[in-house]
């Protein structure tokens, strides 16, 4: 077979459904319930002041090369932590999210930080180009939040619409502590499509891109049984009653082992494949094609 012909697109979305809550369909709803955690990580973060070296965001505003005067567009942008650094550095960003909840904590706290250069789009990519929603941007970012869907039409956009540069991370292995839970309740593991569907989607469409796989540290605290319960089932299909109840038991044990402390904490790493390219490195036929 050539593998001009092998449809990684199909493989990826097969192996997406494999995965996740939903299918491997994250809705609006389920991001919307996320928000919350996610700020207080962005809070703990504001906080240390100093993001740690080691962590996820600090390694990818060092490899995202933005420009005075350059635009990005952050696709999935969450409650902000790419965007307010980049967009302390460019001249505009378009912050994207399918989550109105997310978008409304970026708003908050861009306003705080007196910025006044980002704009906002209430979407899911698949609409927002579909509609032609987003132009052209110098920059895009598309951090962790390429999941599900026709992923093959996101690249294509995505190569269209980036001036300079893109800059896109899938999973590859992410929070431990959830492959722990998923051994205790007798589950073989989260995992995650295989990045290099990505790669060699984008080898078909004649993108020679960067890979770069960024370990980084992860802490996840848990102050109830309950709490952790809610936050690792929404991470994957529903647990069954069986597997609530080892559950319970593994947390038990967890919280018993951190003494007098009122939370626990799980300090693990994360692995994420960063896939980038710059146009200018682009061969020509990538062009002619598109
Ligand atoms: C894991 S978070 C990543 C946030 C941020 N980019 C980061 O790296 O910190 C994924 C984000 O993508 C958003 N998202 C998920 N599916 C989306 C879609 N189809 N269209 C737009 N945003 C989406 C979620 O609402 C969420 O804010």
């Amino acid at each position: 077979m050539d593998f001009k012909e092998i449809d990684f697109n199909e493989l990826w979305k097969r192996a997406a459904k494999q995965t996740g809550p939903e299918n491997g369909i994250p809705g609006k709803h389920s991001w919307d319930k996320r928000a919350e955690k996610f700020s207080q990580r962005l809070n703990r973060a504001k906080k240390n002041k100093k993001l740690d070296k080691e962590d996820y965001v600090y390694k990818m505003l060092e490899r995202i090369e933005v420009q005075t005067g350059q635009t990005v567009l952050d696709i999935g942008c969450g409650p902000g932590l790419l965007t307010l650094p980049l967009a302390k550095k460019a001249r505009q960003v378009t912050a994207l999210d399918i989550s109105s909840k997310m978008l409304e904590r970026l708003k908050n706290d861009a306003a705080n930080a007196g910025l006044s250069n980002i704009s906002y789009v209430n979407s899911s990519w698949q609409k927002a180009f579909e509609a032609g929603m987003v132009d052209s941007h110098d920059i895009v970012v598309a951090s962790r939040s390429l999941v599900s869907g026709d992923i093959q039409e996101a690249l294509n956009n995505i190569a269209r619409i980036a001036r300079q540069a893109a800059y896109l991370t899938f999973p590859i292995f992410h929070l431990p502590f959830d492959f722990e839970v998923y051994e205790a309740i007798g589950r073989h593991g989260d995992n995650h499509p295989p990045y290099v569907y990505i790669y060699n989607m984008l080898y078909q469409t004649g993108i020679h891109a960067n890979l770069e796989i960024l370990y980084s540290k992860v802490k996840v605290q848990f102050y109830s049984i309950e709490e952790a319960v809610n936050t690792l089932q929404s991470r994957a299909e529903p647990f069954t009653g069986c597997e609530k109840q080892k559950l319970h038991e593994f947390l038990e044990k967890k919280f018993d082992e951190q003494g007098e402390s009122p939370f626990f904490t799980h300090e693990g790493r994360s692995e994420w494949a960063l896939i980038w390219w710059r146009k200018e490195n682009l061969q020509e036929r990538y062009y002619k094609s598109h």
